[in-house]
């Protein structure tokens, strides 16, 4: 039964407040729920009042004070009736048991390491007490928890805490939380348990005082000071950059070492995958240390756009997460460097959500019919979801943006809002039509802009012709046209950027031209030299683009682009074309089989003194395999694509060697370690250098790799080197892997490190050790943060062993996703994502996909996750 869009009915029943008693303990938990309620103006008058529920055992059930009869109401673990309630305000008080220890899908209540916590987004609340669990319900909670005081000294819940004391006569004890801001119960959390904590004072700017706390696992609260650090610096700017201001006495975050998904903004208490907060220079990499700063900023910036203004229905879900996620991203842009961070960006959505856009899970970024909502937690949602705001950004600029935002949040505040109330807003306050560039919502697919420019010598003008496409999508057949911004520059002879005189069409600023239509044509006067066109700078339209560009044209944008992500993007496309063409499966057109160009640009890079050395190590990265295989389109061969790739490397540290052995000394570090943009992009460019030299196999330059690692003080350096020796240095890298497990042992965060990148050695040994690594005792099926560093990292980081061509690489990763899936079908379900372009393979690879997918398919009692993701897959 799939859920559609324009099915949405307002509930016919609201709940006012909800007065929650929780006592928890291992295996018989109860749940008393006391909701105040009563029928909605806007809803059909006379409804029953229905309730959802998921495997929840009644104990027992009064309205109004009186216990219900057997025929007064319908109960199975899945709903509860209430057949014929009194046409006004009610009480409705139920209680329900459940059991935390058992549930290992990590949604609702459950354990982690003995730790109560919740997961309620999306559907996870009707796993506690039976409620209207949908986002457009909202209520002011409060709630009791309690607990064994030995069990669970700490006791944390929504909002501000307002009592605690002992249970008389009893070991246990307990604490009430009351939340004065009406919420959806997706946003409700608990916790219990013993923790080890931070907590830092906060002043607001208008002068609230704020307590944050971070809680841990005992022993490693000295591990979220970073956390913390990047929990300050996100209050402050959202005060800054959106007039945003916390709005209760505590923010609470808690790290938990079991969790579906990276972190959740549940209202003054989130909880967090531990990965994500957990740092310190011997065990996080500079990596881990940008995305816990993210993450953090990412949940916080929900209490505004997620929590304060939520979402309608799940349809809606872009509303808050490509929002929240925009806000992220301009965070880290703010604290780190912005070029280095949109290139990082663009990349992560190349490489995840264009390749969903391709393949038969492609959606739209608003969905209009699911059958399982937490399938749709996905790149598209979010990573596009967050171009699109970025768009209007650049459509509207920096004032008309903020006007727009202004008014959502004094709009919109305490509603459960669509993407319709948020577009309306911009369009209001700037007085534009949004109806065209509402499409980007509505229609999936990557739009493919080629691009084509015409200099006449004779009238000094430049032309640009455009034409965008957008190819079929499952369920969308035929496509409008999309309005977009695209930036440009046209690049005189000396390397500067021409001053443009456009004709029509373009913003106040002249760079950013408005496409809407499936063919245009721009004009530029007074062009008296013919100029190279960077097209697209910034990214500023998330589309494939192809501005037929040959390699000279390339190699001098890669050399001179003022736009930095530009001048990123004309050496990747030198590369790409180059490795399509080595890879033996090149379409007419494009042929590039002399890396020349590419080698000088890079080594042009390499000698600017002036560019941020973050930047360069962007510059010495090659495509992905997998964004290869895109380029390619269809009958992939990811064996070529490898091969290609790793020729294409070994070129490269040959041809660059004198200067990256410079680089690599120039770079050697200079203090104790600090995880600031400075120091890690010195580290990123050092470690690039590093494993291009690597990458010729050359004795010193392995040597060169195990002193890096046998003498490094952080775990940046140490963890890349252990990489570079892994895929470089089979004679050396059991003995790496071994020391770096036996000194780690302990961590599992670092564990899963190694266990991530064994099973990305791509070698035909990886499926056997992989397989081996499933038995090793650092190993659980039960832990999410396990089955993705081994099992994930082995089906979507390791092309070659994956879709290896005898099939087995499918079968293992088709056998993992039915035995998880009787145990956490969230987790299951994602990792059968990983089969997401088993169509655009080679003919023998593809079928032993389509068998896999097909023996997953035909599995009795799968759950809904699954079911969903093999049947878009297979549809
Ligand atoms: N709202 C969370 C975030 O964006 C994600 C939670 C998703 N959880 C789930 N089970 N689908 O940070
Ligand atoms: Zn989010």
């Amino acid at each position: 039964k799939p859920v559609r869009l324009t099915d949405y009915r307002p509930p016919d029943w609201l709940v006012d407040t909800v007065d929650l008693d929780v006592r928890l303990h291992p295996s018989v938990t109860t749940v008393i729920a006391r909701l105040g309620m009563r029928p909605n103006p806007l809803g059909r008058h006379g409804s029953p009042i229905v309730l959802d529920g998921d495997e929840l055992e009644l104990k027992s059930i009064t309205l109004n004070g009186t216990p219900l009869g057997g025929s007064a109401y319908a109960a199975t673990p899945s709903s509860l009736t209430i057949l014929a309630p009194p046409q006004a305000a009610v009480t409705l008080q139920i209680e329900t048991v459940l059991d935390p220890s058992a549930n290992t899908k990590l949604m609702g209540l459950y354990r982690s390491s003995g730790t109560y916590c919740t997961q309620c987004e999306a559907e996870g609340f009707r796993r506690i007490t039976y409620f209207p669990d949908r986002p457009d319900v909202l209520a002011v909670y409060t709630t009791r928890i309690e607990a064994e005081r030995d069990e669970a000294p700490v006791l944390l819940g929504n909002g501000n805490p307002v009592e605690r004391g002992d249970v008389e006569g009893t070991t246990r004890h307990y604490a009430v939380w009351h939340d004065p801001w009406p919420k959806p119960c997706y946003l409700f959390a608990l916790v219990g348990g013993r923790l080890d904590g931070i907590s830092e004072p906060f002043v607001t700017a208008t002068g609230k005082p704020v307590e944050l706390g971070i809680y841990v696992e005992p022993g490693k609260a000295d591990r979220a000071s970073y956390a913390m650090d990047a929990l300050k610096r996100s209050m402050r700017w959202d005060e800054e950059a959106f007039g945003c201001e916390y709005d209760l006495d505590v923010f609470n975050i808690v790290a938990v070492a079991d969790f579906n998904m990276g972190a959740m903004e549940n209202k003054g208490l989130n909880v967090f995958n531990d990965k994500y907060v957990l740092a310190s220079p011997e065990t996080a990499t500079d990596t881990d240390y940008a995305n816990i700063e993210a993450i953090i900023a990412h949940e916080y910036f929900h209490n505004w756009t997620g929590n304060r203004i939520t979402c309608r229905d799940w349809f809606q879900l872009c509303l808050k997460e490509g929002l929240t996620v925009f806000r992220d991203q301009e965070f880290s842009s703010d604290q780190r460097s912005r070029p280095v961070k949109r290139i990082g960006d663009v990349r992560l959505l190349k490489s995840h959500q264009f390749a969903e856009d391709a393949g038969p899970l492609a959606h739209p970024v608003r969905p209009s019919t699911y059958r399982e909502i937490n399938n749709f937690y996905t790149a598209t949602v979010y990573e596009k979801g967050a171009e699109v705001v970025r768009m209007l950004k650049t459509l509207l600029g920096e004032e008309g943006f903020r006007s727009g935002m202004d008014l959502y949040f004094d709009r919109h505040d305490g509603q459960a809002a669509t993407v319709e109330d948020f577009l309306t807003c911009f369009s209001e306050t700037n007085s534009v039509d949004l109806s065209q560039f509402a499409l980007w919502y509505a229609q999936s697919g990557t739009p493919q802009v080629e691009v084509s420019g015409h200099w006449d010598a004779d009238a000094r003008s430049y032309r640009l012709d455009i034409r965008q496409t957008l190819p079929p999508t499952p369920g969308q057949p035929d496509k409008h046209a999309m309005l977009f911004p695209l930036a440009l520059g046209l690049v005189g002879p000396d390397g500067k950027d021409m001053p443009l005189n456009p004709d029509d069409g373009t913003n106040t600023a002249g760079t950013v031209l408005l496409v809407s239509k499936p063919e245009q044509s721009f004009l530029f006067r007074d062009v008296p030299e013919r100029p190279v066109p960077s097209i697209n700078r910034g990214f500023s339209a998330p589309v494939k683009l192809n501005a037929n560009l040959g390699t000279e044209d390339l190699t001098f944008l890669a050399r001179h682009d003022s736009d930095p992500f530009n001048r990123f993007e004309a050496g990747q496309t030198l590369a790409l074309h180059h490795l399509v063409s080595a890879s033996g499966q090149s379409r007419e057109g494009i042929r590039i089989d002399d890396p020349t160009a590419l080698v000088e640009a890079m080594d042009a890079s390499l000698n600017d003194a002036s560019l941020d050395p973050a930047f360069v190590a962007q510059v010495l990265s090659v495509p992905s395999e997998g964004e290869v295989g895109r380029e390619i389109g269809t009958d992939v061969d990811p064996d070529a694509i490898h091969a290609a790739r790793r020729t294409l490397r070994h070129t490269l540290g040959e041809a660059l060697r004198p200067t990256l052995e410079r680089v690599y000394v120039q770079h050697a570090p200079t203090g104790t370690y600090s995880p600031d943009a400075i120091s890690a992009g010195r580290r990123s460019l050092r470690n690039a250098s590093l494993d291009l030299l690597a990458c010729t196999g050359g004795e010193a330059d392995i040597a060169r790799a195990l002193t890096h690692f046998e003498t490094a003080d952080n775990m940046t350096d140490r963890f890349f080197a252990l990489s570079v020796l892994a895929h470089n240095a089979p004679d050396v890298r059991e003995a790496a892997l071994t020391a770096f497990h036996e000194r780690f042992k302990d961590d599992p965060l670092v564990v899963d490190k190694w266990l991530a990148l064994q099973a990305q050695i791509a070698e035909p040994g990886a499926l056997d050790r992989v397989r081996e690594l499933t038995r090793h005792p650092a190993f659980s099926m039960g832990n999410p943060n396990r089955v993705r560093a081994l099992i994930g990292n082995f089906a979507t980081a390791n092309q070659t062993q994956f879709h290896r061509l005898d099939g087995a690489g499918h079968t293992f990763v088709a056998d993992a996703v039915l035995e998880l899936d009787s145990r956490n079908p969230q987790v299951a379900a994602r990792l059968l994502g990983a089969f997401k372009s088993w169509r655009s393979l080679e003919p023998v690879r593809r079928a032993s996909a389509e068998r896999n997918l097909k023996r997953v398919a035909d599995k009795r009692d799968l759950s809904p996750d699954v079911a969903d993701i093999v049947a878009r897959s297979l549809g």
